[in-house]
């Protein structure tokens, strides 16, 4: 019996469309779905709306044809260029733009939660103090993560709808159409090294090669998602959500080589941005030789957000304390994870074996 609607804005993303697969199967659900792009393939359980969050009144048109929504999922994120800060404003104004045209019709709201992440803690931006915990002080940096957040804070205490957010680590991830993607990425990196009859150096610097780090299953974000936003006692809290372990990509590398049955190379920082745009022929050409499906190489590699992931040479680290001690006990094995998704863009002929 449905019991809750859900609207998921950016579902077609990384996350939204994870979390649309965890909840449009639930029979408790009713699932909506938005983006201005239409999904590759259709959910199941989930109907799409094609609706602009930067447009105000596209947000109240379409919202007010779609009644009883008692679920936002805020998974949109305002168009950005890598390894620069995302905007504050222009994201704020596209979470300002759907709560409006929520609030402008009939529906019955209970809970909106935010996907945020390390950016909270300046992930991006140089050494954290870390385990992170969700209440440390914020860095001292124009962030949208805050901006969004204070937003949400602000109009829940006028309201009778409560927030939540979380903030997973860089995502690991089965998506063919999500080009910002570490694991594809990476395996694109890997094949063309091979080819060139390269070994697979790491690109970034030692001190990155040697940190601590932790990654996020998208899947186990969508169930934690899920968790905290039909939890009475999570209500108005932010949440970690990592897989619990820690890597170094020390450890890892040698079995991403293994994977390409390639020789394990060096650290050498290069910039892949620089040293591997150039390489659309070369792909064509390892595309064509070991049969694989023929993409672009702009639709399985994303060279900046790659740099931006290698170049951190800090620890990467968040406390699963709270998740664990309000009840969330769910964790996943990175390594197998990562190395499982690499199989699999290998089993599907995105990436050569
Ligand atoms: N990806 C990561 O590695 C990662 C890691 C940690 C945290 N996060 C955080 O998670 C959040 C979501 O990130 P993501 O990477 O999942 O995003 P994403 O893959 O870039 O997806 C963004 C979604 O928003 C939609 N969208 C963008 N502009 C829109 C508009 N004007 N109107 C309607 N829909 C719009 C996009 O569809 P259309 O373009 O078709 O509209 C897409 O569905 C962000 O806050 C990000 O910082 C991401």
């Amino acid at each position: 019996m449905i019991t809750h609607t859900a609207l998921i804005a950016g579902a077609t993303g990384a996350i939204g469309s994870a979390l649309a697969r965890q909840l449009g199967p639930q029979s408790q659900w009713k699932v909506y779905g938005i983006s201005r792009h239409p999904p590759p393939d259709p959910i199941e359980g989930v109907q799409y709306l094609k609706m602009d969050m930067t447009d105000r009144r596209d947000c109240e048109v379409v919202l007010s044809d779609h009644s009883g929504i008692t679920h936002v999922f805020y998974c949109g994120r305002a168009t950005h260029g890598e390894q620069m800060l995302e905007s504050a404003e222009d994201n704020l104004r596209l979470l300002d733009n759907l709560i409006h045209g929520v609030e402008s019709s009939e529906h019955n709201l209970q809970h909106i939660h935010l996907v945020q992440g390390g950016k909270y803690y300046g992930v991006h931006i140089g050494p954290f103090p870390s385990p992170a915990k969700e209440e440390d002080s914020r860095a001292p940096i124009p962030n949208f993560n805050y901006a969004q957040q204070d937003y949400l804070q602000e109009r829940s205490s006028q309201s009778s709808w409560s927030w939540s957010a979380s903030r997973p680590n860089t995502l690991i991830h089965y998506s063919p159409s999500i080009p910002r993607n570490l694991v594809s990425s990476l395996g694109t990196y890997a094949a063309i090294c091979r080819e060139l009859g390269a070994a697979l150096d790491f690109p970034g610097p030692v001190g990155a090669f040697h940190s601590l780090t932790q990654l996020t299953s998208i899947d186990l974000l969508a169930r934690g998602i899920d968790w905290m936003s039909t939890q009475q006692n999570c209500a108005n809290q932010a949440f970690n959500m990592t897989n619990t372990d820690l890597i170094r990509w020390q450890s890892l590398w040698p079995k991403i080589a293994d994977a390409f049955e390639m020789p394990c190379g060096d650290v050498r920082p290069m910039q892949l941005t620089t040293t591997m745009t150039d390489r659309k022929e070369l792909w064509s050409s390892i595309c064509a030789k070991y049969q694989l499906q023929n993409l672009p190489l702009s639709s399985v590699a994303n060279w900046g957000y790659l740099d931006a992931t290698f170049e951190r040479y800090w620890d990467e680290v968040f406390s699963h304390i709270k998740a664990r001690k309000f009840g969330f006990h769910d964790w996943d094995d990175s390594e197998e994870k990562l190395l499982g998704i690499l199989r699999r863009y290998q089993h599907d002929r995105i990436l050569p074996y």
